[in-house]
């Protein structure tokens, strides 16, 4: 695992921006699997300004998202398939018809989620995962004790998850209890992981999951059995790393390593 640190967030999105676009310069029909929530905002952010600055394209760019909530349908504010046609989707150019996210409003969520599993496997893999991580460890919705051979399933969100996102809702009682997400088997089968994490509040989330056991109490560290995952986080995330010193002067050793801002 390579364990990037960045001086703050704008550093840290800019740096996984230019991993994404790196991919889609050397692999323009590259399938790009995405994550919702605060963290990769900056991300996106920064690859719409490609797109628009540098015509970075993704014409012909296929998307699977991680997950999203049970119960929501797709025009809900607070549902992932809003969030991405709002921050990603609508500024760039990639088709419609190549978009994938899990249907929270399915009336059959396993035979939903075999298709979604072979719809990856027909669009020939997934080349770059984009994670977030929870507070809990988790990747997609995988909370502790989620197997780490996991496929695409319904899942009950844990405690601690309710709370972290309660801030999105207008009550605590709204947010859904359930999710579908791909499981931590299918995410570790994705060519290259791109995990992005900021703030004092993922610290000991990132510990665990670059340096502590593997252990399916905390899924991200499952992505030590990947051969090719990139953790990158702000100055903040990285403060309970003992080995940072070590992070740093990899870094600065790697000829061609993409500079933050
Ligand atoms: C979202 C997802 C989650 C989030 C995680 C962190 O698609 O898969 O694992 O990445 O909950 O969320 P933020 O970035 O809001 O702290």
């Amino acid at each position: 695992m390579e364990a990037i640190i960045q001086s703050n967030y704008a550093a840290m999105s800019k740096i996984a921006a230019q991993i994404v676009a790196e991919l889609l310069n050397t692999k323009p029909n590259a399938v790009l699997g995405m994550a919702t929530g605060s963290t990769p905002l900056g991300l996106y952010q920064e690859l719409v300004r490609l797109h628009t600055r540098e015509q970075l394209d993704f014409s012909r760019v296929t998307t699977f998202n991680l997950d999203e909530y049970v119960g929501l349908n797709a025009n809900h504010p607070q549902s992932y398939h809003h969030f991405m046609h709002e921050h990603f989707f609508q500024h760039v150019n990639i088709p419609p018809h190549n978009i994938n996210i899990p249907s929270g409003t399915t009336s059959n969520y396993p035979a939903f989620c075999d298709w979604y599993e072979k719809r990856i496997v027909e669009c020939g893999g997934i080349d770059l995962q984009i994670l977030g991580i929870g507070t809990d460890g988790h990747i997609g919705f995988n909370e502790p004790t989620s197997s780490l051979s996991s496929r695409t399933r319904l899942k009950t969100l844990s405690k601690q998850t309710i709370d972290d996102n309660a801030r999105f809702f207008d009550r605590r009682a709204d947010v859904p209890v359930y999710a579908i997400t791909m499981g931590v088997g299918t995410i570790l089968e994705a060519r290259k992981l791109l995990l992005v994490a900021s703030g004092n509040g993922k610290a000991k989330a990132i510990a665990q999951t670059v340096e502590g056991p593997v252990t399916s109490m905390v899924t991200a560290s499952a992505l030590q059995l990947h051969r090719d995952a990139v953790v990158i986080v702000d100055e903040a995330a990285a403060s309970q790393l003992t080995m940072r010193d070590y992070y740093d002067f990899i870094y600065a050793a790697k000829p061609a390593a993409p500079r933050g801002a």
